[in-house]
């Protein structure tokens, strides 16, 4: 347990499979007594849940959605994370900031270095110190969120600048790659296998 990352988050673009492998991870930590937190963002407060219902039932421009995101994640990094990470619980966290570098930077055309300045305001200098970036292609993303009739769709254009913003982003060495093609089962095992070598 000593020297394991305490905030770690599922990153991937719609549909690559976060949620269910957030769920997953957690579930194992508790299974091997592990104290730890599933959360996600945006929504993962109640302030949060206020601002995902404007984003899905407007239509907002893209610096609107940008600080829209921003203040769900200040609002979670200061009222769920800080304060389970000082308690001494993993977080477990569906999405990051990395999905706003992700969407609204390589996506939207945002001055990424922009948004990682503002990210060191909203995250008050808190950052997952593990990440799995579920890789996955958009097509078979858009397959899958279109059976789970997802409110709003993304092309399969604008998920492959997302996604190529993600490998990007996997340079860092917080970041692990595992593939989004395998079955449910197999990648758990596979995550599993990259925190019990950490
Ligand atoms: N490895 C997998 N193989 C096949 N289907 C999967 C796999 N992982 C998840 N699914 C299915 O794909 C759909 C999307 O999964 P999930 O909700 O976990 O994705 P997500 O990344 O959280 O999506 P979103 O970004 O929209 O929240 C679900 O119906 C889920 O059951
Ligand atoms: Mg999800």
């Amino acid at each position: 347990m000593k020297d394991k990352p305490q905030y770690i988050a599922f990153e991937g673009i719609d549909g690559a499979g976060k949620t269910t492998q957030a769920k997953l991870f957690q579930s194992f930590l508790a299974s091997i007594n592990i104290k730890s937190l599933l959360t996600k963002e945006p929504g993962g407060t109640p302030v949060g849940i206020k601002i995902k219902e404007i984003l899905l039932e407007n239509k907002v421009y893209k610096e609107t959605e940008l600080l829209l995101f921003l203040a769900d994640r200040s609002q979670h990094i200061r009222e769920v994370v800080k304060p389970n990470i000082e308690k001494n619980f993993i977080v477990v966290s569906d999405r990051s900031l990395y999905s706003t570098i992700a969407y609204q930077g390589f996506g939207k055309g945002i001055d990424v270095k922009f948004l990682h300045k503002l990210s060191s305001f909203t995250n008050n200098k808190l950052f997952p110190q593990l990440v799995f970036l579920i890789d996955m292609q958009p097509e078979v993303c858009v397959m899958r969120c279109k059976k789970r009739d997802k409110e709003k769709s993304e092309s399969i254009s604008f998920l492959k600048k997302v996604r190529e913003g993600y490998l990007k982003l996997s340079e860092k060495k917080t970041f692990f790659i595992v593939d989004g093609q395998k079955d449910i089962a197999t990648l758990h095992e596979d995550i599993v296998k990259i925190w019990n070598k950490l």
